[in-house]
């Protein structure tokens, strides 16, 4: 019994503390209300997709930008040669974003057994002759592209990125099938004795 008189009281109190902040709130309208969080109170309000983006200064590029000129088409694309060089660095950052984004369908070693297959339909070799045989700017030219059922992987990744990526299945040619050349010069680096 007492209990429920203490409950009756407190929400009496609250009631009227309510009314309290209610009637001070609406007597004073010389004065701004207190502000929470001011950067949601004066943000513009903007729909999702509303109004256009905000385009940078005309002729300016931002620091660190590259800006990517990409051929018309994988044909036209076939004479660029890789502007990164191909260091460990530079392979260990091939073999990142390779193990981030492509291993997934096309497995560890381009073999087409990544996790996703068979629910997502296989996809080609990258070991096979038409790739080994591919130039450096098709490889990229796909990645950027994307190729019938492969999308583009140009919003997720830097054009650096996809570069290093290059040198990276490289890589993964010679480990699947090394030259004398390469058996030579691993051997000269220590790997296998
Ligand atoms: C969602 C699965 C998937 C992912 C992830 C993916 N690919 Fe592919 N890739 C495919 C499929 C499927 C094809 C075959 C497309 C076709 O039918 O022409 C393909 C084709 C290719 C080809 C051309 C092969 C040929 O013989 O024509 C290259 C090169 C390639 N991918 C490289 C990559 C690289 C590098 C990445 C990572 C940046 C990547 N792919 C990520 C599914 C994928």
């Amino acid at each position: 019994m007492s209990s429920s008189v203490g409950t009756f009281r407190s929400s009496l109190w609250w009631v009227s503390f309510g009314l309290v902040l209610a009637v001070s709130g609406c007597g004073q309208h010389s004065k701004p209300n207190t502000i929470f969080m001011p950067d949601m109170v004066y943000s513009p309000a903007l729909k999702a997709q509303e109004g256009q983006p905000r385009l940078p200064v005309q002729g300016t590029i931002p620091r660190g930008f590259t800006v990517e000129r990409m051929p018309e088409s994988i044909d036209q694309a076939g004479g660029l040669q890789n502007p990164l060089p191909r260091t460990v660095a530079n392979l260990e950052m091939g073999r990142k974003y390779y193990d981030i984004y492509c291993i997934v369908c096309h497995g560890p070693t381009g073999m087409g057994d990544g996790n996703v297959v068979p629910k997502f339909p296989q996809p080609p070799s990258l070991q096979s002759d038409k790739i080994k045989g591919y130039s450096d700017g098709k490889l990229y030219y796909v990645m950027t592209n994307g190729q019938n059922l492969m999308p583009s992987y140009a919003p997720q990744t830097l054009p650096e990125q996809r570069l290093a990526i290059v040198h990276y299945i490289r890589a993964l040619h010679k480990a699947k099938s090394p030259s004398d050349a390469d058996v030579k010069a691993a051997t000269k680096m220590g790997a296998g004795g």
